[in-house]
């Protein structure tokens, strides 16, 4: 079985999916995740043997990005974690246990190889599997109280793994993005989005946030890339302003996707969403020949 994400995250890709690999350019060098999270477009991208040319995935959150470094460095060690951590998957008391770790001295002494663990375990176990942080840069989504969360699937790490092998991880913002993409590479962006009202989005992917003058930085690094040559795509809610931020771009369309809807997580409905291509057909057509 092909490698699939192994954290949920919130805003992630995996209902998506078949509107973006339809708009995917037909051909590209190097691939560029610069908002990492659970990675569903690397991962299919992988399974359908398109990224020959390296791929470079990033996130701003470095708890994320060292469950990924667990992943490709550590894996049986990280499964052998999981597995402790397993039998308490339904244990309110253990999970706060767990949580307090990032409240006490020398968390960041502990291996790689047990933050990741515990991330992934909290992942799981956690209120709608949000990864939120407090002000002092503590975890503090509360305990999800599900029946029988998977906490992991060994096969699916092992295969994680392998497809990690030769990618670069990395801490970074996005915008370093464009010290290194070069003519003929493909970059998504999946930023936080443009809230759709003052209430309703979450953003707090980081403790830093992300805001309207992030966003405005986000438009003018793709409009960059794209006149550097590059295919550009990127994912934002269907608000007049992220729709303002990228007209006139060749690809700028609406697509439908399912959304948890309300805040007990539970009812899905279907809302808008924007997609937005830097190339058109065209290009598509110029590599063909
Ligand atoms: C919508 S999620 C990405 C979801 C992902 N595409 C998936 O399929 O799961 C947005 C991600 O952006 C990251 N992020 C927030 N601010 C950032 C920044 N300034 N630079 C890089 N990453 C950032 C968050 O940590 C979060 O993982």
């Amino acid at each position: 079985m092909p490698a699939r994400p192994f954290l949920k995250w919130a805003g992630g890709k995996g209902q998506l999916l078949p509107e973006l690999t339809s708009r995917l350019p037909t051909r590209f060098c190097h691939y560029h995740e610069p908002f990492l999270g659970g990675g569903a477009l690397f991962f299919n991208l992988s399974a359908a043997g398109r990224l020959a040319y390296g791929a470079t995935l990033s996130d701003s959150n470095a708890e994320l990005v060292d469950c990924y470094k667990a992943v490709r460095n550590h894996v049986e060690e990280l499964i052998a974690a999981l597995l402790a951590h397993e039998p308490h998957f339904n244990d309110k008391h253990y999970f706060y246990e767990v949580r307090a770790w990032d409240r006490q001295p020398g968390f960041l002494q502990r291996s790689l190889v047990a933050r990741a663990a515990r991330t992934i375990f909290l992942n799981r176990t956690c209120y709608n599997g949000l990864y939120r942080l407090n002000n002092k840069r503590q975890f503090n989504v509360p305990f999800g109280n599900y029946k029988k969360p998977l906490i992991v699937d060994p096969d699916n790490m092992r295969e994680a793994s392998r497809v990690l092998q030769t990618v670069d991880l990395r801490v970074e913002d996005f915008a370093r993005v464009a010290e290194r993409a070069r003519a003929g590479d493909f970059i998504y962006f999946d930023p936080p989005y443009v809230p759709v009202s003052a209430t309703a989005s979450f953003t707090a992917y980081t403790h830093q946030g992300f805001f309207e003058a992030d966003q405005v930085r986000l438009a003018h690094v793709f409009s960059q890339l794209a006149e550097r040559d590059c295919y550009v795509m990127l994912s934002n809610s269907y608000t007049a302003r992220a729709r303002e931020l990228y007209q006139g771009q060749p690809i700028h369309e609406s697509i439908m996707a399912s959304r948890k809807i309300n805040c007990d997580g539970q009812k899905r409905g279907v809302i808008e969403e924007l997609l937005v291509c830097s190339y058109g057909l065209q290009s598509e057509v110029d590599l063909q020949v």
